[in-house]
């Protein structure tokens, strides 16, 4: 019984694979329209989404299959006091599958110790978001064609962006990848994730304040949003918050064929003026991550 906790759990024959079903799925949905019949996926959403529980309950429906599950803790036994590990032992005689979120880093993790189906981590407090980088490296792959040799921008909150933690994981799998590293200072990769990019000769990163001066070189730029509800203090969140605001001026110096990507909500940090250049993705990426989460439930209920 496979889980998929972090990225870093699948090889990279398996995300290849992953993407190759993806591409198929694009090509021939019908193919795919009954391959979960009788099967059931239950989201246990401890933490607020939109995305990423309806993303996972349409690719369930999209594969002919079923969905149970709650969209909010207070609205489940969490509230009256019942672990994570309880929960999942339960919910187990009801799934054949389980999508969770926690604001809890590890929670999922405690979860696929306890639970006799599959765990999909959807994404643990500030940690990792593996199912958000499939869907990156899904819109990559159609946007670049490969994932060898890009230089990776990424801006905003890399400190508490889940999603940056686990796409950088993923990019550090291919060779001749740049990594540009663009927060306030407040704001930086955590050095624990620094320290293991420093071990690596197969990829290089610098870091900088300046999404300007960064401009220029980025094949794809990363943005992502300041992560309010992880901050200890609303005055830190405010002086934070509008740090990088990506406009058309700003997107002047940028490569023709630059790829925009963002994982969503966005807040203030792209312009709505952005949305119809042809270098924003983020709302094909949101089109991916539906196709990436069939073809991902379906290899872990091993179906082919
Ligand atoms: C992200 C998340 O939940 O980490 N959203 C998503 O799943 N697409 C990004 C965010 O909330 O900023």
């Amino acid at each position: 019984m496979r889980s998929l906790i972090s990225i870093l759990d699948l090889s990279v024959e398996e995300i290849d694979q992953l993407v190759a079903t993806g591409l198929d799925i694009i090509e021939n949905p019908e193919k795919y329209a009954h391959k979960c019949e009788g099967k059931k996926l239950a989201t246990l959403f401890f933490e607020p989404s939109t995305r990423t529980r309806l993303s996972f309950e349409a690719a369930m429906y999209e594969l002919g299959g079923h969905v149970i599950g709650f969209s909010d803790a207070g609205s489940s036994s969490a509230s009256k006091g019942e672990s994570v590990a309880d929960t999942v032992r339960v919910v187990s005689n009801y799934a054949d599958i389980i999508a969770m979120r926690h604001p809890k880093e590890g929670a999922p993790l405690v979860a696929s110790m306890k639970s006799t189906v599959p765990i999909i981590n959807a994404g643990d407090g500030g940690h990792n978001h593996p199912t958000q980088t499939l869907a990156d490296l899904l819109t990559i792959k159609r946007e670049k064609g490969t994932f060898d040799n890009l230089t990776v921008g990424f801006c905003g909150d890399l400190k508490f962006g889940r999603t940056v933690h686990s796409l950088i994981d993923a990019l550090t799998r291919y060779t001749g990848v740049k990594i540009v590293l663009i927060s306030p200072d407040e704001l930086k990769l955590p050095s624990y994730m620094k320290n293991a990019l420093d071990k690596m000769d197969s990829i290089s990163y610098v870091e900088t304040t300046s999404l300007e001066d960064a401009m220029p070189s980025l094949d794809i730029l990363y943005m992502t949003r300041v992560q309010k509800e992880r901050f200890f203090n609303e005055a830190d969140y405010i002086r934070l918050k509008d740090s990088y605001i990506l406009t058309p001026e700003k997107l002047e110096s940028a490569k023709s064929d630059m790829c925009i990507l963002h994982p969503l909500p966005r807040v203030n940090e792209i312009s709505v003026a952005v949305d119809d250049d042809p270098r924003a993705c983020y709302f094909k990426q949101v089109f991916n991550g539906k196709i990436i989460r069939m073809a991902l439930i379906m290899k872990l209920l091993g179906i082919n």
